[in-house]
């Protein structure tokens, strides 16, 4: 039986969103690494880049996975959309929880997040840059998680009954 249930998906598709309806649905805590990790830095994600790097913040971000993933306590995680670059979260999501990737096109991305400036790697990329990363991120999504859901087919409600829906299968075919 999957033990967590993490979101996974580009910046913008809805991790943050659809995490705390479908943890008061389950009952459980909800918990959002990037969130986590703004109070465990003591700044904001952007400041971190700008002050230490990218690689420094992957470190914290894959520790924190880690210490989530082995939380007795069943989770709700919706996590940074960069946690799928490290072959080791990669499978740690895998192993530890049932992994949702939540998507939608890069048109309707753009138009949610607009111009917003806590998001590192999105307000420093060209376009054809951002096209890019989109198509390599979708990749490892698609490779890490369990099932996908569309966050322009459903709205958040529906998005968290369907994954219910998925645990319960899960828990039946394993039963
Ligand atoms: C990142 C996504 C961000 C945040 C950081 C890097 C990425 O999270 O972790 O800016 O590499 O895609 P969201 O997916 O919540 O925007």
């Amino acid at each position: 039986m999957h033990h967590h249930v993490y979101l996974i998906g580009f910046m913008g598709s809805g991790k943050s969103t659809v995490g705390p309806v479908l943890a008061e649905r389950l009952g459980r805590a909800w918990v959002d690494t990037d969130r986590l990790l703004i109070d465990r830095l003591g700044m904001s994600i952007a400041e971190y880049f700008s002050r230490y790097g990218e690689e420094a913040f992957r470190r914290e971000e894959r520790s924190l996975l880690f210490a989530l993933a082995s939380s007795a306590l069943p989770l709700v995680v919706s996590t940074g959309g960069g946690i799928v670059i490290d072959p080791d979260n990669r499978r740690r999501l895998r192993e530890t929880g049932l992994v949702v990737h939540l998507f939608a096109p890069l048109s309707e991305i753009r138009r949610r997040i607009g111009d917003d400036p806590s998001r590192p790697l999105w307000s420093r990329q060209n376009d054809r840059n951002l096209v890019e990363l989109y198509r390599l991120r979708h990749r490892l999504y698609r490779e890490t998680a369990h099932c996908a859901l569309s966050t322009v087919r459903y709205a958040p409600r529906e998005a968290a009954e369907r994954i219910v829906g998925a645990l319960r299968e899960d828990v039946e075919k394993r039963d």
